[in-house]
C-alpha cells in the first residue's frame, strides 16, 4: 500500500479507516474459532487474538470485523465453525477474551485492532440451519442463549458491533432500534460504533420492511447502524432525506462523530500511517514465536473422542514411533487450504504443516509413511478404495482422514445432512475391514477435519480410535501429529453437541427438562422411536491419554442468603500414567423457580495441568450473577429454593452437591426494555 496522503486521509484531512475480517490469525493461522473454543483456554485465545492484532496492524489494518459470537445449537448452519459453539457462558468467556486481545489495552498503540462482535443478534438462531434465514427465538431465548456473549464482549470494550442478516421475528437486525439502540447503548451502555453486515442495509428492501431506498436508509440510521459497510444508500439516499426534513441532520452527526471517535481512539488523527510500517510487518509476520502459540494451540483444541483398548490390551492412542509402516488414508490429509480453515486472512497454504507432513516429521526414522487420497471428500468416487484397502492391508497402523472440506462450513455452507460427506464412509468401512482381515490388533485412528459437529454414529461404533481435529492452521499437522504419537496427551472437550444422526438437530445440554424428561421404558416421554434421544458425544467432552478422578466436592455452605456468594471446591488427581491437563467445569440446575430452567447449565471451568499421581483443588466461586434468571416479568432475579452443583469432566456425570439459597427474592437487574 502507497503512502500516498490522498489515499489515507480524504480533503478535509480526515484519516481512512482501514478494516478486514482478521478472525483466526492474519499470516499466522491459528485454529477456528470452534476448535480454539474447544481449548476452553480463554488466555490462550486471548493470546492469538493478541498475535492476529500484531500481524494485521503492521500490514496497515485499524478495524476487524471479529469475534464472531453467535451461540449455535444447529450445526447445520454453517457459520458454526466461526462461533465459540452453543454455550451462553463458554461464548462469553471466549468473547470477552477475543475482544481483549485484538483490542490490547490501548486503543491508540499501533499494534491493536478495533474489535466488532458480530452478527448482533441471534444470528445462529437460522431457522433450519440455513444460512440468513430468519431467527424466530422467544424474548426469553434471546437473553438467556443469544445476548450474554454479545453483552460480555461490551463489557469488555468492544470498540465496534456490527449486525446481523437475520431478523428476529420479523424485525431484521437491520431494522431493530429496539436491538441497536434500546439494548446495546441503552442496557448496555455500548459508546461505539455498529456497522451493517455487507449489504445489511440495502436488504431491507428484500426483507420487505422498506419500499425504497431512502427508507430502507431511514430505518437502519434511525435503528442505530452507523456505517453502511457495502451497499451505498446512505450516501446515495440520505442527502436527500435530510433535505426533505425526513430524517434529522443530529442523527447523522451522532453516527459521524462515533466514526471520528474511533478513528481518534486508534490514533489516526495523528498519524494516519501509524498501522502501516513495512518494516514491523516483516519483523512481526510468522516469528517462530507466532508459530509455536498456534501449535500449542492447535494441541489443546485436540478432542480425543474414543479410544479404545485394542485386543493385545494396549490403547489404540498413542501410536508407537517404531512401527514399521503407517498408512494415511484420505484427502484432507494433504489438504493445506482446508487446514487453514474459514477465514485465513494472509494465510498461505505454503505455510501449512499438513496433516501428512505433520505424520511424517513425527514418526520415526524408519518408518514408512504411506498416503492415498482413497476417495474425494464429496463426491462419490470408489476409484481410489482398492489403493486405500492395499494401504490398509500392508501398513502397520491406519490415520484415515475424514470429514469436511475448510469450504463445506463458514458463510452460506449450510448442510442439510451431518454425515460424512461423499463417498467417505464407505471408504471408511472398507478400510477398517480390510485392516481388520488381516490383524485385528492393528491400530486404527479416524482423524477427522471438519468446521461442525458431523453424526458419526458407524465411526463412534467401529473405529478403535476417533480424533477430532477440526481445522487447526498453520501447525495442523504437528498438533495432530503432537497427539497421535503421544507427545501431548488430549485435552479439547467439545464446544458443542455431537449429535448420532441429523434429524437429532437442534441437540444440545442445556435444554429444558420438560414435564416427561426421556426414560428408557417409559413410552410417553419426551423422545424418538427410531433413534436415541441422547448425543453421540456430549458438550465438554474429550478423553486424554492419562485419567482424572473427582472427590471431595465441598460447599463453603448449604444455606445462603442470595446476594451471598458461594464457594465450590473440589479435588483433582491425575491417576493415569502421564501429565496430562483436565477441564474442570461446573454446572449448575435451579431444581425450582418460577421458570423451567436447563438441567444445567455451565457456570465455570478451568483448564489444569497435573503430573502423574498429582492432585490440586480447584474452587469456583457462584454469585448472584450465576444463579439469576429472567422471571416471568423479565426481571433478573435469584430466587429462593435449591440449587444442584455439577462438577466433572463433562456436561454429563460428575460429583453432586446442592445448596439453599434463603429469604427473598434479589433482584439483579431490573426487566431489560421490551422486545419489539
Ligand atoms: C459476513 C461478515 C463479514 C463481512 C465482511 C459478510 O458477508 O457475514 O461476517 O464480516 O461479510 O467480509
Amino acid at each position: 500500500v502507497g503512502r500516498s496522503v490522498a489515499f489515507y486521509q480524504d480533503a478535509l484531512g480526515i484519516p481512512l479507516l482501514f478494516a478486514q475480517d482478521v478472525i483466526h490469525g492474519w499470516r499466522t493461522v491459528f485454529p477456528v474459532p470452534l476448535a480454539e473454543a474447544a481449548s476452553f483456554n480463554p488466555a490462550a485465545v486471548e493470546g492469538a487474538a493478541r498475535i492476529a492484532a500484531v500481524e494485521a496492524s503492521g500490514y496497515g489494518i485499524h478495524w476487524t470485523f471479529a469475534p464472531m459470537v453467535d451461540v449455535a445449537r444447529d450445526p447445520r448452519w454453517g457459520r458454526v465453525v466461526e462461533g465459540a459453539g452453543e454455550d451462553p457462558h463458554l461464548g462469553s468467556v471466549m468473547a470477552a477474551a477475543r475482544v481483549r486481545g485484538f483490542q490490547g489495552t490501548d486503543l491508540s498503540a499501533a499494534n491493536t485492532l478495533l474489535a466488532t462482535p458480530k452478527h448482533f443478534a441471534a444470528y445462529g438462531a437460522a431457522e433450519g440451519g440455513r444460512d440468513y434465514n430468519t431467527a424466530d427465538v422467544s424474548e426469553r431465548t434471546l437473553w438467556e442463549v443469544y445476548l450474554p456473549p454479545f453483552e460480555a464482549a461490551v463489557a469488555a470494550g468492544a470498540g465496534s458491533i456490527m449486525a446481523g442478516f437475520n431478523d428476529i421475528g420479523g424485525t431484521p437486525a437491520h431494522g431493530s432500534r429496539w436491538l441497536l439502540t434500546d439494548v446495546l447503548r441503552g442496557r448496555w451502555g455500548f459508546k461505539g460504533l455498529v456497522v451493517s453486515d455487507w449489504t445489511g442495509v440495502e436488504e431491507l428492501l428484500r426483507h420487505g420492511i422498506a419500499a425504497t431506498r431512502e427508507e430502507a436508509a431511514v430505518r437502519a440510521l434511525e435503528a442505530g447502524v452507523d456505517i453502511e459497510m457495502s451497499s451505498d444508500l446512505y450516501r446515495t439516499d440520505l442527502p436527500a432525506a435530510v433535505r426533505a426534513g425526513r430524517v434529522t441532520s443530529a442523527l447523522i452527526d451522532s453516527a459521524v462523530l462515533r466514526v471520528l471517535r474511533a478513528k481518534q481512539a486508534l490514533g489516526l488523527f495523528e498519524d494516519p500511517y501509524r498501522y502501516s510500517d513495512t518494516t514491523r510487518e516483516r519483523r512481526v509476520t510468522l516469528t517462530p514465536e507466532h508459530r509455536a502459540a498456534a501449535r500449542a494451540l492447535a494441541r489443546e483444541a485436540i478432542v480425543l473422542l474414543k479410544n479404545q483398548t485394542r485386543p493385545s490390551g494396549a490403547p489404540t492412542l498413542p501410536l508407537p514411533k517404531n512401527l514399521g509402516s503407517i498408512a494415511v488414508i484420505g484427502t484432507l490429509a494433504v489438504d493445506s487450504a482446508s487446514a487453514l480453515g474459514s477465514w485465513s486472512g494472509a494465510g498461505r497454504s505454503e505455510d501449512v504443516i499438513t496433516l501428512l507432513e505433520g505424520v511424517r516429521r513425527a514418526a520415526g526414522a524408519r518408518t514408512r509413511v504411506l498416503h492415498t487420497r482413497g476417495a474425494p471428500v464429496d463426491t462419490i468416487d470408489a476409484r481410489g478404495f482398492a489403493d486405500a484397502e492395499r494401504l490398509a492391508r500392508t501398513a502397520d497402523a491406519v490415520v484415515l482422514v475424514l470429514g469436511e472440506r475448510a469450504d463445506m462450513s463458514a458463510e452460506a455452507a449450510s448442510r442439510a445432512s451431518l454425515e460424512l460427506p461423499g463417498a467417505q464412509l464407505a471408504l471408511a468401512q472398507r478400510v477398517v475391514r480390510a485392516a481388520r482381515a488381516v490383524n485385528p490388533d492393528k491400530p486404527i485412528v479416524a482423524l477427522l477435519m471438519n468446521g461442525r459437529p458431523l453424526a458419526l454414529q458407524w465411526l463412534a461404533d467401529s473405529v478403535p480410535a476417533v480424533l477430532e481435529t477440526w481445522f487447526l492452521g498453520v501447525e495442523h499437522g504437528n498438533a495432530a501429529a503432537d497427539v497421535l504419537f503421544g507427545d501431548y496427551s488430549p485435552s479439547g472437550r467439545l464446544p458443542v453437541t455431537f449429535p448420532r444422526v441429523t434429524g437429532q438437530v437442534p441437540i444440545h445440554y442445556g435444554h429444558r427438562p420438560t414435564g416427561r424428561p426421556p426414560a428408557e421404558n417409559e413410552h410417553y416421554t419426551s423422545k424418538y422411536i427410531d433413534v436415541s434421544w441422547t448425543p453421540l458425544w456430549p458438550f465438554g467432552y474429550g478423553l486424554s491419554y492419562t485419567s482424572f478422578a473427582y472427590v471431595n466436592l465441598q460447599l463453603s455452605a448449604d444455606s445462603a442468603r442470595a446476594a451471598d456468594s458461594i464457594v465450590v471446591a473440589v479435588e483433582v488427581t491425575n491417576t493415569g500414567p502421564r501429565q496430562g491437563d483436565e477441564v474442570v467445569q461446573l454446572y449448575i440446575h435451579d431444581d425450582a423457580a418460577s421458570v423451567a430452567r436447563p438441567v444445567r447449565a455451565l457456570k465455570g471451568f478451568r483448564r489444569i495441568t497435573l503430573r502423574a499421581g498429582e492432585r490440586q483443588k480447584v474452587e469456583f466461586t457462584l454469585r448472584a450473577d450465576d444463579l439469576a434468571l429472567y422471571d416471568r416479568t423479565m426481571r433478573k432475579v435469584v430466587e429462593p429454593g435449591t440449587f444442584t452443583v455439577f462438577v466433572g469432566g463433562s456436561s454429563e456425570g460428575g460429583l453432586e452437591g446442592q445448596f439453599r439459597v434463603s429469604g427473598d427474592t434479589l433482584v439483579v437487574a431490573a426487566a431489560p426494555p421490551r422486545l419489539q
